[in-house]
């Protein structure tokens, strides 16, 4: 059966595009068989998407030293849904910023804690113009959890 990654992310800005787009580019590698890839903007994002998909990446920029407003949002609005019902299941983090990541890396690690996600991957924290590094270790990212998810 066909799995899903649901890409939930905030992009507002081409440095960020730079690296949404590296992740996708990782999880659609055609060696990756068998995984649905759905990216969301998470003002957008619906708690039944959430809920449907087997695996996630989340991608913000730092804000105010936190996650964005947007991905705050994409949780406040699906917490006590996916609580109980997607323990398990892999995901990864990328955070675009100069200051305050481990802001935002502290609430995605408590959020995913709450809800007994498996970090899949180490987070990609980058800021300014993504070097190639950079932009492999997005590909990377996507790559692995996508992979993860293979039977
Ligand atoms: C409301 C707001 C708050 C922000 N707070 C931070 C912050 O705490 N730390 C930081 O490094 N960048 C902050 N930024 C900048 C964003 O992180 C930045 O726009 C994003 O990482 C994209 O970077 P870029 O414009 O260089 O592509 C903030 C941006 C906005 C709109």
């Amino acid at each position: 059966m066909t799995k899903t990654l649901l890409i939930v992310h905030h992009t507002p800005s081409p440095h960020c595009q730079e690296m949404f787009e590296a992740v996708v580019a990782g999880a659609t590698d055609p060696e990756i068989e068998g995984v649905e890839v759905v990216r969301r903007a998470a003002l957008t994002v619906s708690p039944v998407e959430m809920l449907e998909a087997d695996g996630y990446v989340l991608g913000t920029p730092a804000n105010l030293g936190y996650i964005s407003g947007a991905l705050k949002h994409a949780f406040d609005q699906s917490y006590y849904q996916l609580l109980d019902s997607t323990r398990g299941r892999p995901f990864g983090l990328y955070l675009h910023g100069n200051e305050g990541t481990e802001g935002a890396q502290r609430g995605v690690d408590g959020i995913t804690t709450g809800l007994g996600w498996v970090k899949a991957v180490d987070t990609v924290v980058v800021s300014g113009k993504p070097t190639k590094a950079d932009v492999e270790a997005c590909w990377n990212l996507g790559a692995t959890v996508a992979a993860q998810l293979m039977e």
